[in-house]
């Protein structure tokens, strides 16, 4: 089978280095695996800047599994979740079937949560005890801001649960400064680069941000529109406006014919308008983003 070129936002391609580790058996008896399994859990703790308050616990699932498991233990009556795209919609109907009530914040795909709007909120309702952000929204690509985000939360004596599936690994968390976290969740095989299940830690931003602003800038001379403005555009993941907003556009039919030139990308764009959404995490190379690009740049003729 040839490799090609993988630039989904998770599950992302691994390097061989993770590929080898997964070669070793380890039996989950052994002192090997406790020992593995705690230093796994204390450099997670680490690379959040928690402090002894702070401990990390591993569950086998994927992320709304996690995020599911937030809502159970820490989350009761009411909770503010800004309807930031597709991950807080599943978020929320993962609260409502938790049995929590959810209020919902409109929030236009393309921009960040407004803090101010935010705060307001809670102010007129002191019913909602915890807010539930997405840190980085994998439907659009927008970074939110959770530090303004929660300073408005503890300032309100409010608590909150955050879901950084996508983002942890490579955007920042310092649980130091955030007192009003009490959860956020995450997976080994998107930032942190490792395969599902546990994950090797690596934190990769600076990496992560040349990769987009690569593909947005070469999206961009192909004639084609990202959807989010520089200003909201986060390390992860770009959607980008299918050509000249054409209703022939067909996203699944696009990405297949990336697949048969050698790149994969998701084939499900979520947002209403046509559009189609690149990964920029995992272990790919400038070779790798380069190329991705000339593969659009060939396909894309055929699709307008
Ligand atoms: C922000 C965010 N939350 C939750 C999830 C769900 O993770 P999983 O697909 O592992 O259930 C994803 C997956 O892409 C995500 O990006």
């Amino acid at each position: 089978m040839i490799e090609k070129i993988h630039l989904i936002p998770g599950p992302v391609k691994t390097s061989n280095k993770v590929k080898l580790a997964a070669m070793v058996d380890v039996a989950p008896w052994g002192s090997e695996f406790t020992q593995i399994y705690s230093s796994v859990k204390s450099r997670i703790t680490k690379l959040a800047n928690g402090s002894d308050d702070h401990t990390t616990v591993i569950i086998p699932g994927c992320g709304h599994f996690v995020m599911e498991a937030i809502l159970r233990s820490f989350v009761s009556g009411k909770i503010l979740i800004p309807d930031t795209g597709n991950y807080s919609k599943r978020l929320t109907k993962l609260a409502t079937e938790c049995g929590l009530i959810v209020m919902s914040m409109s929030v236009p795909p393309t921009k960040k949560v407004d803090h101010i709007e935010l705060e307001k909120i809670l102010i007129e309702n002191p019913d909602i005890k915890h807010v539930g952000l997405i840190y980085s929204e994998t439907g659009t690509g927008v970074v939110h801001d959770i530090d303004a985000i929660g300073t408005v939360v503890n300032n309100n004596k409010r608590r909150m649960i955050v879901d950084a599936v996508s983002a942890f690994g490579a955007l920042p968390i310092n649980l130091e400064n955030h007192p009003e976290i009490d959860a956020f969740g995450a997976t080994a095989n998107k930032c942190l680069e490792g395969l599902p299940g546990l994950g090797i830690i690596t934190v990769r931003l600076e990496r992560y941000y040349k990769n987009m602003k690569t593909l947005y800038t070469g999206i961009c001379h192909m004639g084609l529109i990202p959807v989010i403005g520089h200003e909201a555009q986060g390390p992860i993941i770009i959607n980008v406006h299918g050509p000249n907003h054409s209703s022939k556009w067909d996203a699944h039919k696009f990405s297949t014919d990336l697949y048969e030139r050698g790149l994969i990308i998701s084939p499900w764009p979520p947002l209403d308008t046509p559009s189609f959404r690149i990964g920029c995490i995992g272990a790919v190379t400038d070779d790798d983003i380069n190329n991705a690009l000339k593969i659009i740049r060939e396909t894309m003729p055929s699709h307008f």
